[in-house]
């Protein structure tokens, strides 16, 4: 038999960075996905369209190290097919959604009975050989699916809303890894600045939470929320020359307003407007990805 499962890309509106030292972050399942299939195999391979990586899992590529994990947590040996229509490395959590697709299409393949909590779990686990330290906030959105708040493991659904998102890309990849251990290292060297910034995102995260429960959410108040998610970001070293100019950009457009998404040091950037704000953005040299919340985590597909 084959197997094909699906998870989809994540938005961080609030919170990337910070999340990972235990403040909530404010987050959404995106229209994008990522496709994965599976059968059995004697030798476990991976197969990925988009680079034209076909190996076995033995290599040294994080990748593939990152499927091993993955066929070592479910026991079976697998040959598997990944089909993307996220931009790999960009922060819209495209390694949580192979993760989460894998092993959702791996629990039907081998009736494994993989429930969402446990592959929101096992998807974690793999991330750790990608990302290092990782809060978890990624593959509990791809499996959920929804807009979500997430704190230390623990899910809280909010309510759905109709923002008007833009989504940047600056074209340029980054490694999450880097930029989480770069906070790292901040935060041992200089624990009072860092502790100082994630109390102020905290904040943030409270008063946009707040305001996106409302019943007519202010875009105005949100929108100057994340641009100082955004600065406080810059404070943390995470942003870049590339990312800085999408922001502004936008915000010169009439952005209510705009920040980096996910890890930053590259990858996308988020802004709250309308299609002036998306030719803004394109004018600058960003590539605009045009996806809305999605309800859906981790689904089952049919073979076509
Ligand atoms: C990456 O999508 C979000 C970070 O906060 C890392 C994490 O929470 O694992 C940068």
């Amino acid at each position: 038999m084959v197997s094909k499962a699906s998870a989809p890309g994540k938005l961080i509106l609030f919170g990337e960075h910070a999340v990972v030292y235990g403040v909530p972050s404010i987050v959404c399942a995106i229209g994008k996905r990522i496709f994965a299939t599976v059968e059995p195999a004697k030798k476990s391979s991976l197969e990925f369209d988009s680079i034209s990586i076909s190996s076995p899992l033995d290599g040294e590529l994080e990748l593939l190290k990152f499927f091993k994990r993955g066929v070592g947590l479910i026991g079976k040996e697998a040959k598997i097919r990944i089909d993307s229509q996220i931009p790999i490395g960009a922060g819209l959590g495209s390694s949580a959604a192979m993760a989460c697709s894998f092993l959702k299409a791996a629990s039907a393949e081998f009736g494994l009975n993989l429930g969402t909590a446990q592959i929101a779990e096992y998807a974690l686990e793999m991330e750790k050989i990608v990302h290092g330290t990782p809060s978890g906030v990624d593959p509990a959105v791809s499996a959920n699916g929804g807009f979500i708040e997430f704190q230390k493991g623990v899910i809280t659904p909010l309510k759905p809303t109709n923002l008007p998102l833009i989504i940047g890309y600056t074209g340029k990849e980054r490694s999450t890894k880097q930029t989480v251990s770069h906070v790292a290292e901040l935060h041992r060297e200089k624990p009072e600045m860092t502790g100082k910034i994630f109390s102020q995102i905290h904040e943030i995260v409270r008063k946009a939470k707040a305001e996106i429960q409302q019943a007519s959410p202010d875009l105005g108040k949100i929108g100057k929320l994340m641009t100082r998610n955004h600065e406080l970001l810059q404070k943390l070293e995470v942003s870049s020359a590339e990312l800085d100019k999408l922001v502004g950009a936008a915000l010169e457009a009439g952005a209510h307003g705009a920040k980096l998404t996910g890890a930053g040091g590259g990858g996308c950037m988020v802004a709250l407007g309308g299609p002036e704000v998306s030719e803004a953005i394109k004018n600058s040299g960003g590539i605009v990805i045009e996806s809305g919340i999605s309800k859906e985590g981790v689904r089952d597909e049919r073979l076509s």
